[in-house]
């Protein structure tokens, strides 16, 4: 099949790159209004974009009516966001929290998550998590239906259980206590079932 991507409806475009692009990891993003109101919300069209310095790149489309999601809005004007990785066990609150609520009303509140502020910027982490970064806006650029956001790290919080040490004395994350999930199209979401190693041959 070969398609015009020009030619596709906004929801056929959508439907067709996220059935593509997969799987894509989940930031759980925590952000706070001005005003002090905490959010918490999921975004898969998330990447590494860097190690040094640390720094990843989420994309928050418009909303209806073209108008901007809190997550974008909080970001723009405080230029802090926590993403937290999700585990499997966050997959139901982390599914709710995508669900719209009014700017004046906190994700994190309605679906009693307990959390905790960040140490280096102003924005919620929520307690459940493995782990969770602190970032500070770095890039902002508006695209045609998206704000491409890119965010340095300024500290990661990681659960002692989920840290290992490898023979070079670096520390790294332990994929089976992050149990991770990625979204796949639709309503699909998956976890990591089976890893395997491959070196490059010299
Ligand atoms: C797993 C998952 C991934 C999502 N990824 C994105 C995304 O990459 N970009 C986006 O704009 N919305 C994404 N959404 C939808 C937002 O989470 C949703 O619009 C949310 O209400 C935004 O909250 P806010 O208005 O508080 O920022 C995703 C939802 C789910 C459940």
């Amino acid at each position: 099949m070969i398609v015009n991507p020009s030619e596709l409806s906004p929801l056929a475009a959508y439907k067709l790159a996220t059935s593509l692009i997969v799987p894509r990891p989940i930031a759980w993003v925590g952000t706070q209004s001005k005003a002090g109101v905490t959010n918490i919300a999921p975004f898969s069209y998330f990447m590494g974009v860097s190690s040094q310095p640390p720094s990843l790149a989420i994309s928050v489309a418009r909303g209806r009516n073209h108008s901007i999601k809190d997550t974008a809005a909080n970001i723009l004007e405080t230029g802090e966001f926590s993403v937290s990785v999700v585990s499997h066990a966050l997959c139901h609150p982390m599914v709710q929290s995508s669900l719209p609520l009014p700017p004046d009303v906190s994700e994190l509140v309605e679906n009693d998550l307990d959390y905790v502020q960040c140490d280096t910027i102003s924005a919620p982490r929520p307690l459940g998590a493995v782990a969770t970064m602190e970032c500070k806006l770095v890039h902002a650029h508006e695209m045609a239906s998206v704000h491409l956001l890119v965010g340095e790290v300024t500290r990661y919080h990681i659960d002692d259980a989920a840290v290992q040490v490898d023979e070079k004395g670096h520390s790294t994350a332990r994929v089976d206590i992050l149990d991770p999930i990625a979204r796949l199209g639709g309503y699909d979401y998956c976890r990591v079932t089976e890893v395997f190693a491959k070196r490059p041959q010299k």
